[in-house]
Formats: structure tokens, C-alpha cells, sequence
């Protein structure tokens, strides 16, 4: 079996992409900002403005025997002031491909991005205090909590605190 193949995702992947961050939403709601009632009327061309040829957001996608499994994003503040940082967002691994360090290499191709975008000097992201799983991936990624937002999601009537973590990079 080949080994999974890591790669930036394109406009033509944009009907697995669309169908593995319905899958997310459904899956681990309290995992995402975004919501499946939110997203599942996005239309292909929606997903395609994702993935579309810019370097200061990108997605990356896992592929196990061609198929889509997993992916992160990486997107540049855009306002002035804040051109300095960039966001992860959409980390996900269909539960069958987990354990396998896969988000992990999907988080290093995203961490690495952004280390090309010129300027830019810190990578924040966000998660759910209850999800262990992804804070460990995150600190062992170098990832230092900054904050916290008390009752920062609310999930089908439950709240959840949200840790906020951030990544220096070295800049230029
Ligand atoms: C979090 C998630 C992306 C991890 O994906 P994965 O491919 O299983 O992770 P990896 O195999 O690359 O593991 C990398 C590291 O993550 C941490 N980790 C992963 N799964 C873990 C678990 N069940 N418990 C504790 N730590 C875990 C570990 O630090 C692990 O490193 P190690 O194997 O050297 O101990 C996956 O569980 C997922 O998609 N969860 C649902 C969606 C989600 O929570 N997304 C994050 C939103 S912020």
C-alpha cells in the first residue's frame, strides 16, 4: 500500500473537501467554529475560493489510497495591522486515519506555509479546552496556550471554553 501522500489542496479537490468538512462538522461539532448548518449549503464554487491559488491561505490534504482523509488550513490576517499572524483553521482526520501522525505532518506542511509568507510572525489557532487529543498535537507542535475565552463556543446548548495558542515563528 502506498504511504499516504501529503499535498496542498487545489480547486479540483473541492468536492471531497467540501464532503470531509461536512463529515468534520457532523462528526465533532464542538470542535469547529463553523457549524453544518452553516456550511452545507456552500457550493462547490464557495470550497473552490479556499483552495484557490493565493499564498497567504492555504489548505492541505492527507490522501490515503487517493482518497481525501484529512486536512488543515493556514490563512494570513488580512488587515493591516494584523498582517503579522496567521490563523490555523479546518484541522480534521476521519477517525479510521487517526493515530497514524498524519495531523501531525498536515500541521508541520501548514506551519511551514506560513513560514514562507513574508512578515509573518505568529500562528494562532483555537480549540475547545475539553479536546485533549488536539491540544497535545498542538504543544507538541510548540504551541503555548495565551489566553482563554470562557464559554467561547456554544454547541447544541453546551458551553465551551476555548483555549487560544499561538506559535512564534522566526520571521524575517
Ligand atoms: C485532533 C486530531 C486532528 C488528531 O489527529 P491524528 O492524526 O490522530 O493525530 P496524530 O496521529 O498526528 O497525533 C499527533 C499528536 O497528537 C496528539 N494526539 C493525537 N491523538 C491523541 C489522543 N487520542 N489523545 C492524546 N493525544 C493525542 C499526540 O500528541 C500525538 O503525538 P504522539 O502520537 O507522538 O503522542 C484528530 O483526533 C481529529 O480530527 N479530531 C477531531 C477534530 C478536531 O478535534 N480537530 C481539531 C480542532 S482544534
Amino acid at each position: 500500500m502506498p504511504d499516504p501522500l501529503i499535498r496542498r489542496l487545489t480547486p479540483a479537490d473541492a468536492a471531497p473537501l467540501r464532503q470531509l468538512r461536512l463529515d468534520a462538522l457532523r462528526e465533532t461539532p464542538e470542535a469547529f467554529g463553523s457549524s453544518y448548518e452553516e456550511e452545507h449549503t456552500l457550493t462547490l464554487d464557495d470550497i473552490r475560493a479556499w483552495v484557490a491559488t493565493d499564498i497567504e491561505n492555504a489548505m492541505f490534504g492527507v490522501f490515503i489510497d487517493g482518497a481525501l482523509a484529512g486536512m488543515a488550513g493556514v490563512g494570513r490576517q488580512h488587515k493591516l495591522k494584523m498582517r503579522h499572524k496567521a490563523q490555523i483553521w479546518s484541522v480534521y482526520m476521519a477517525p479510521a486515519a487517526r493515530g497514524r501522525g498524519l495531523a501531525r505532518q498536515l500541521m508541520l506542511a501548514a506551519i511551514d506555509h506560513a513560514g514562507g509568507m513574508r512578515g509573518v510572525r505568529q500562528l494562532q489557532l483555537s480549540v475547545t479546552a475539553g479536546n485533549l487529543a488536539a491540544r497535545a498535537l498542538y504543544e507538541s507542535l510548540g504551541f503555548a496556550e495565551y489566553g482563554m475565552e470562557p464559554e467561547g463556543l456554544c454547541v447544541n446548548g453546551v458551553l465551551h471554553d476555548e483555549r487560544l495558542m499561538t506559535l512564534r515563528l522566526a520571521g524575517d
